[in-house]
């Protein structure tokens, strides 16, 4: 079942918003992802690399406090925050429906991207249907009822933005405002949103008040149809050269004439070329799988008596990327759906776990197009990151960025040394960009030619020239390491008072450094450039400090053994479980015992997104039983009823790596294997899932009985080897180009 009920209502692709559904009064909220505070300006700390040397000698000594106040003092960026991602505002549609309202339904139909919601008032059936069309970059909404000449309301716009202008005329309403100042940086990002109001029936009224907040009013209308653009003066951060005003004029122009219908019919056409790629079925339907995701989410007889919510929770999620992430900028912590000027976290792009968090469902899950926009952001983080490099490191090769980003694609050190001083960030986002060449290995693909490979190469000269030889009383292999170093956000314990995080050789950072070595070599070898260079990445990776078992049997977290173990939200040093490949426990036990350990010691956390971190990890150690309790607690406990995902706010990293792990559940296929339902729990009796995506180049389409294979189809899309396991057993295969093979129980038997 694809609909659902909950009290906000999502919606919409690359400028839009929440209709929550209300009566009297309607609200619309509007976003544009291009809606930003202040402006570009040039962060980096020239102090920085002066201090450097004393930093890392700190370090060596294990004079921690002095390290990060030597980092806190020279390093940090001006300002030291980052600007916010914000809000366009409302439209608010306010009718005089102020008594009881019957047959209520408000929902949202995850394979057509409509949101509908129903009522009754007075004896007349009224229906408000809305979408926000990809291709014809638009917000429609239609109102609707079974009785002629009963569509009444006033309409208005609503900004907390800075110099709002709000002008009426004819059917057309238009609001105007600007990104605030922020952080000592005057906003100039300019927006212009448009409404335009068509009406049916014999005795519709529509009259514009031009006043200091402008209304269209509409009455004894048989049918309301409002068309919402919104677009901005942002072209690229250093290019505000757009007149918002043509743009919207210009998107109006294009749908003019086109009928609800129409409109109707092209989104649909967008919207299910992406999400009709996967089907997925866990359990039988019941009769809980029609009630309402507010009640569906904490059934009394618990998550067992409703499986299919898991299937909903996973395609929700490729909902919530199609609707975030398809036009411009990559979802931010928010996807794109902000009502407010300065949110929790910002609504940035948080480069730590969190943005990457977003991407992990896009491969498996099939919409890989929606990590499209996270290139580009990619690409534009790296051209102000080799400005980064070269004023906060003094270093003329590549580029680096730190643990956030924005529209302004800064790249510097932000928020505290603790937090901030973090240069292996971009380490984690090219991993996606090797996973998305995994995924698809075109080697004639100028993804890998023009994109990414210049990038994984410019990065790794920056590391070449950064990473510095341990010197051997405090480390006596030789090692070459990563310092500064943090795992991130988690404090190593107090010294002088104060809670440090800085040190050298974390293990995220090692394990960051040997992917990002590793897998640049790779693409030097298959693009045929750079052998030199690569050899010496070859070397630098195998110098640098392997997985470290600590005094507890955990995954140890830094090159030295400290004591801070216990419960935390980050889980940074099994980066190299999920989702880097490093630790796989098919192939060196130690190590995932380890990495239990490490988990057990974490114990759960109080929020959406690390509890969908550790069901991903437990999907990758294989425990099923464990990472399906993780996505219980992940729907019940860390969910509004809109199923959106709960931090101190919402935060929509937590709905994406719950798809995430349901995939991973279902499938997995890193280090050379397919591996089939490799943690599907006991009471996933009966499934069946299709279009899901393996490396390799595969689609594959499952179906299990019983808890047990029934079937797997898979079909290459580039014609290769692929060696399947199911239960213990793995098998090799050809599949020709575009060629199919099916499996049964009995092949792995
Ligand atoms: C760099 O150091 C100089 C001299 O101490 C100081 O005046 C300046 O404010 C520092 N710059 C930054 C960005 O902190
Ligand atoms: C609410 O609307 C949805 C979508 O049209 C529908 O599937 C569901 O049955 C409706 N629920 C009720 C209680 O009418
Ligand atoms: C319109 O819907 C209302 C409420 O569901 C119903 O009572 C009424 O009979 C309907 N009217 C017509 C003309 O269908
Ligand atoms: C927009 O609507 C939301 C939800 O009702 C509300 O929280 C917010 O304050 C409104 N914004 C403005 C500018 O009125
Ligand atoms: C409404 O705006 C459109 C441009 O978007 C314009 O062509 C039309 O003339 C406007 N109508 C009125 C009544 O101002
Ligand atoms: C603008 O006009 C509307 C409609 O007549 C009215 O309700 C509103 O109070 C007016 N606002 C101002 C600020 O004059
Ligand atoms: C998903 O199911 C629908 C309805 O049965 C079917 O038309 C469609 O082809 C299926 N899609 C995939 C990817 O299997
Ligand atoms: C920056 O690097 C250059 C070349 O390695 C060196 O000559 C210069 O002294 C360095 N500057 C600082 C401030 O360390
Ligand atoms: C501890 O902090 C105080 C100031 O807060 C400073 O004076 C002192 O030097 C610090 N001690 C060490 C060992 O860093
Ligand atoms: C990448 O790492 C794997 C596993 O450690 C190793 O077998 C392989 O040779 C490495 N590739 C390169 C190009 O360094
Ligand atoms: C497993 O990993 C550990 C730690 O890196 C290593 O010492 C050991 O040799 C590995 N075992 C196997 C079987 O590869
Ligand atoms: C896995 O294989 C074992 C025998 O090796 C068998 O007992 C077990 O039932 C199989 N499990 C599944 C889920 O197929």
């Amino acid at each position: 079942m694809l609909t659902f009920k909950y009290l906000l209502i999502l919606a919409l692709a690359l400028s839009v918003q929440a209709v929550l559904g209300q009566i009297p009064e309607e609200v619309i909220i509007l976003n544009e992802d291009r809606i930003w505070p202040g402006s570009l300006n040039d962060p980096n700390n020239n102090n920085c690399s002066k201090a450097l040397p004393s930093f890392r000698e700190y370090v060596w000594e294990d004079d921690l406090y002095n390290a990060q106040a030597t980092a806190d003092a020279e390093c940090m960026a001006t300002p030291i925050s980052q600007q916010v991602y914000q809000t366009a505002g409302n439209m608010s549609i306010v009718t005089s429906q102020s008594g009881v309202i019957s047959n209520y339904n408000h929902s949202l139909d995850l394979a057509t991207a409509v949101s509908t919601t129903t009522y009754a008032y007075e004896g007349v059936q009224y229906t408000r249907t809305a979408f926000a069309s990809h291709p014809d970059n638009v917000i429609v909404l239609r109102l609707s009822a079974n009785a002629s000449g009963s569509i009444t309301f006033d309409a208005t716009f609503e900004t907390p933005m800075s110099i709002p202008t709000f002008s009426a005329e004819g059917g057309n309403l238009t609001m105007t405002g600007q990104g605030t100042a922020m952080y000592g940086l005057p906003g100039s990002i300019n927006f212009v949103v448009k409404a335009e109001f068509t009406v049916s029936g014999t005795m519709a009224k529509v009259k514009a008040t031009s006043n200091a907040t402008s209304t269209v009013s509409i009455s004894d209308a048989d049918e309301a149809l409002i068309v919402i653009a919104i677009d901005t003066n942002y072209v690229r951060y250093d290019d505000l050269s757009a007149d918002p005003n043509e743009k919207v004029t210009q998107t109006l122009t294009n749908v003019r004439g086109k009928t609800f219908d129409d409109m109707l019919q092209t989104h649909i056409e967008d919207h299910s070329s992406l999400f009709g790629r996967v089907n997925i079925s866990l359990g039988i339907p019941s009769s809980n799988t029609f009630l309402p995701t507010d009640i569906r989410k904490n059934l009394e007889d618990g998550p067992d008596a409703d499986q299919d919510i898991f299937a909903l929770y996973t395609q929700y999620g490729r909902y919530l990327g199609i609707a975030s992430s398809r036009n411009m900028e990559p979802s931010n912590l928010q996807g794109i759906w902000n009502q407010v000027l300065s949110p929790d976290w910002g609504s940035k792009h948080t480069v730590n776990i969190n943005q990457q968090m977003n991407s992990w469902f896009a491969e498996p899950l099939n919409v890989a197009a929606t990590l499209d926009p996270l290139w580009s952001l990619i690409s534009e983080v790296a051209e102000r990151g080799k400005n980064d490099a070269l004023e906060t490191y003094n270093i003329s090769r590549g580029w680096v960025c730190h643990h956030n980003t924005g529209i302004w694609r800064d790249s510097s050190p932000i928020d505290a040394a603790f937090y901030g001083f973090w240069p292996y960030a971009p380490a984690w986002l090219l991993q996606h960009m090797y996973e998305h060449y995994a995924f698809n290995p075109d080697p004639e693909s100028s993804f890998l030619k023009d994109i990414a490979y210049p990038l994984m190469k410019g990065l790794s000269e920056f590391y070449t020239d950064f990473l510095v030889e341990a010197p051997l009383d405090v480390e006596p292999n030789g090692y070459i390491v990563p310092n500064p170093s943090m795992s991130p956000e988690h404090g190593i314990g107090d010294y002088n008072d104060t809670n440090v995080s800085l040190t050298y050789g974390s293990t995220i950072d090692n394990s960051l450094l040997r992917d990002l070595f590793n897998h640049t070599a790779e693409f030097a070898a298959i693009l045929g450039v750079d052998d030199d260079f690569a050899a010496n990445l070859s070397a630098l990776h195998d110098r640098l400090i392997p997985f470290r078992i600590g005094s507890l049997g955990q995954i140890q977290e830094w090159a030295r053994d400290y004591g801070s173990n216990g419960p935390f939200t980050h889980i940074s040093q099994l980066y190299g479980l999920f989702p880097g490949a490093q630790i796989d426990p098919r192939f060196n036990e130690t190590l995932a015992h380890a990495a239990n350990v490490s988990l057990l010691l974490r114990g759960d956390s109080s929020a959406g997104w690390p509890t969908a971190w550790r069901a991903n990890l437990f999907a990758r150690l294989l425990q099923g039983e464990t990472a399906y309790y993780y996505m219980t607690c992940l729907i019940s406990r860390y969910s509004y009823d809109n199923l959106w995902s709960i931090n101190s706010v919402f935060q929509i990293d937590g709905n994406f790596g719950g798809s995430s792990a349901v995939a991973e559940m279902i499938l997995q296929s890193h280090n050379g294997e397919i591996h089939l339902l490799p943690a599907i729990p006991a009471s996933w009796k009966e499934g069946s899932v299709s279009g899901f995506r393996a490396r390799g180049g595969f689609t594959l389409n499952i179906v299990w009985s019983g808890g047990i294979l029934s079937s797997a189809k898979l079909t290459s899309t580039l014609g290769t080897f692929a060696r399947v396991r199911y239960n213990g057993t793995a098998i090799d295969l050809s599949v020709q180009e575009n060629g199919s093979v099916v499996l049964s129980l009995s092949d792995f038997q």
